[in-house]
């Protein structure tokens, strides 16, 4: 199998204990979603710590409306396409819906996405009965992303992509359903759309870093779609991305200055917050 350490074996790959040290360290963590070698390649030399093959590949690649229709296979696919483009990034994949629903399923998942696509790391959204799965996956060793607030495979439980955790009844289950998944084994924690402050206190409370997108500054790092940082995806943009190829010279510039900003603390701004 053809790994990112194999491709150049001078740049070492970042692993799971590392971005806890970064965390511990207050070294801010650099992520971005990735689908191809391509980008993933120029993602991988602009620095950037950690490259997501998210679902939202279901959206931004396939055009459909949601992340649901996403499948195991077209994940398989994508992961084994970044996995040629990246030496350096933490390279997470993606378990699309339903793909967890009880242990066995999320074990054959998680099996599929490291040692087909090359996966170091996998990500699930939610948590309550989640929490089950993400300690049978880490009692095996599997590095986990958890994933809470607005996850978009809930959309229509939610009723829509909408910022999550606003009431003080649905922060306090923020609040402890990130514990509860911080206690079952995750090492790492993705916040979307949830207020500043809310997100703030969590990154405080847990010990496991947490990468927020439409979560504020405070988070120990920030993730975007590539597309929404390059301004490739057609229509509004959402309210928490900036596109960074406005005002750069090429794309290699554009995502290393968005690497800077999130590490400088630049980006977000309260013009991207909730
Ligand atoms: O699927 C995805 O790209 C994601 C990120 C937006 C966090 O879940």
């Amino acid at each position: 199998m053809y790994t990112s350490s194999t491709r150049n074996p001078k740049r070492k790959p970042i692993t799971a204990p590392q971005l806890r040290e970064k965390k511990r360290n207050e070294e801010k963590i650099v992520a971005s979603t990735a689908y191809d070698a391509s980008f993933a390649a120029l993602a991988d030399a602009a620095d950037i710590d950690l490259l997501l093959v998210g679902d939202s590949l279901g959206m931004v690649v396939q055009g459909h409306s949601s992340t649901l229709p996403v499948t195991v296979d077209e994940i398989v696919y994508h992961t084994r396409c970044v996995a040629r483009g990246t030496t350096h990034a933490l390279l997470v994949a993606d378990m699309p819906f339903m793909s967890f629903r009880d242990i066995p399923a999320a074990l054959d998942t998680a099996t599929r996405l490291m040692s087909q696509g090359g996966a170091t790391m996998v990500k699930l959204e939610g948590a309550g009965w989640v929490c089950d799965v993400v300690h049978a996956l880490s009692e095996r060793d599997v590095p986990v992303c958890a994933h809470l607030g607005l996850t978009p495979q809930s959309v229509h439980k939610l009723g829509g992509y909408r910022v999550q955790g606003r009431e003080e009844k649905a922060a306090q289950r923020l609040r402890e359903d990130a514990r509860a998944i911080a206690d079952s084994g995750a090492d790492l924690l993705v916040l979307e759309c949830v207020p500043a402050a809310l997100a703030a206190e969590i990154t405080r409370d847990v010990a496991i870093p947490t990468i927020g997108i439409g979560a504020g500054a405070d988070c120990d790092g920030q993730i975007l779609v590539i597309y929404d940082l390059l301004g490739i995806t057609p229509g509004k943009r959402p309210k928490f991305s900036k596109d960074f190829l406005a005002g750069a010279e090429s794309i290699p510039d554009a995502l290393a200055a968005y690497a800077k900003a999130v590490r400088d603390g630049t980006f977000p701004t309260a013009e991207q917050e909730y």
